[in-house]
């Protein structure tokens, strides 16, 4: 099917080029044209695993074109999908104003009728708005279909999610939108695609459900869904508090409160807290969205509260182990938002790295993917590819990314290029045993 991609960020171009590798044609655009150059050019602008191989392939196969005129993608495709970006407004609520544009745009451009899917998370009712200006816009000429089809992607095994779906929930008006959507997810529905991420066989992954919901729902379950994740990890974050506290071990307690299948075990991994463009806005959206409508979401403002508070504790702790912070030369290890990505927006080591400057250490940073955005932003850190050269000389090393590369630290080295052999370890990615009889002075969250 020809397809249209609007937005080439995160998002948006993971699903052009999944459904171009899947065996749609896709024509991406974007209002930024530099960005547009570069993809053309067969740059990758974004870091995400699998990614250039994929565009690469679909390029060949010319399944992918990408063009900075909105209008020439429009008239493009038989389905549209939106992908633009929905930042957090000052109160928090989600600026849908790139939207409400596209909207515009599409109405305005389009010169046959068109399925418009909604694919960037938008607050509950968005899609009815989004009808509503369709038709007010085309002045009601525009026979415009409108569908919200949440993403489920994680940034970093985003290629694979596409591809391995638990579900693909599409929310609709109409049987026949539905049929439409079923059509392009049928590669992976029926999993007749060469996979890009196992090279063999796939993993016998139970296949997707494909739920057909109401527009309202679809966009209720994307926010519930992140909202539900991110409460649980505040909840490990409560208990991992509370462990330090009556001395318990929180990997034993969130380990075996996981077994319990009623609760599972991912996303209970204390630490640092969540980041990302996603759950720090959407659960923020979600708690405005339903201020509008007068529920007090109360208990996802205290998942946002506790989440706020790990970065505060995590200061505490390296403020208690350096005693004094200003004129310490420390590494901070780990600079996006979580491992496997570059993405720092509204990662947590950046608010760690802006108080250790503030109160006035010297910060040599590290991350295999991340430096040259956060450089932009810090440019008064000192910046190393090499964990070994932010280390050297360092009197903590401070865990904010829990990268594999620094699971595989040889500690034994790091601990003779070191000044101090202190780890504050936001990740709890080392075992305290083996870090104390390797010499060092060893804190992490919730455990001894
Ligand atoms: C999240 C969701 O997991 C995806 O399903 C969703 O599609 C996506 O948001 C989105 O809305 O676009 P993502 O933001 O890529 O994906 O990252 P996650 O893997 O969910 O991690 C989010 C944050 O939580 C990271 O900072 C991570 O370090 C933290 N985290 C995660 C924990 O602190 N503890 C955990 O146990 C798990």
């Amino acid at each position: 099917m020809r397809l249209s991609v609007i937005g080439c960020g995160y998002v948006g171009l993971v699903t052009g080029a999944c459904l171009a590798e899947a065996g749609h044609q896709v024509m991406c655009t974007d209002i930024d044209a530099a960005r547009i150059d570069q993809l053309k050019a067969g740059k990758v602008p974004i870091y995400e695993a699998h990614l250039d191989k994929i565009l690469a392939s679909a390029a060949k196969a010319e399944n992918i074109f990408y063009t900075a005129d909105a209008a020439e993608a429009i008239r493009f495709g038989e389905a549209i999908f939106i992908c633009v970006g929905t930042p957090p407004r000052p109160d928090g609520s989600a600026d849908l104003s790139a939207i409400d544009h596209v909207a515009q745009q599409i109405a305005a451009e389009a010169r046959s009728p068109k399925l418009v899917v909604e694919k960037s998370t938008v607050p509950a009712r968005t899609g009815i708005e989004l009808q509503r200006a369709l038709s007010a816009y085309s002045r009601g000429n525009g026979g415009f279909r409108v569908a919200s089809n949440p993403e489920f992607l994680r940034e970093g095994t985003a290629v694979e999610d596409f591809f391995h779906p638990d579900r693909i929930v599409v929310g609709v008006e109409d049987p026949a939108a539905a049929e439409q959507l079923r059509e392009i997810y049928r590669p992976i529905l029926e999993r007749k695609f060469t996979c890009p991420v196992h090279p063999g066989k796939c993993p016998d992954t139970h296949k997707a459900e494909f739920l057909v919901t109401t527009i309202s729902s679809a966009e209720l379950i994307k926010h519930a869904s992140n909202s539900f994740l991110a409460l649980k990890i505040s909840y490990a974050n409560a208990v991992a508090d509370l462990c330090e506290k009556l001395g318990g071990n929180v990997e034993e307690v969130t380990h075996a409160i996981g077994l319990d299948p009623r609760i599972g075990t991912q996303f209970l991994k204390a630490g640092l807290g969540f980041g990302g463009f996603c759950f720090p806005k959407d659960i923020q959206a979600f708690i405005s969205l339903a201020a509008t409508v007068g529920v007090d979401f109360e208990i996802l403002k205290a998942a946002e509260r506790v989440n706020k508070q790990r970065i505060d504790r995590f200061m505490e702790k390296i403020n208690k182990a350096l005693w004094v912070v200003k004129g310490k030369r420390v590494a901070l290890l780990g600079l996006a938002f979580k491992a496997n990505t570059d993405d720092i927006r509204f990662a947590p080591a950046l608010e760690v790295m802006k108080r250790l400057l503030d109160e006035g250490a010297e910060v040599h940073a590290c991350d295999p993917e991340a430096l040259e955005k956060a450089k932009q932003q810090f440019p008064r850190a000192y910046y190393h590819q090499d964990p070994y050269q932010a280390l050297e000389g360092s009197h903590a090393a401070l865990i904010c990314t829990e990268w594999d590369v620094y699971k595989k630290l040889d500690w034994e080295r790091a601990g003779k290029l070191m000044a101090r052999k202190l780890v504050v370890d936001g990740r709890n990615l080392y075992s305290p045993g083996k870090m104390k009889a390797l010499g060092f002075e060893y804190v992490s969250f919730g455990r001894e």
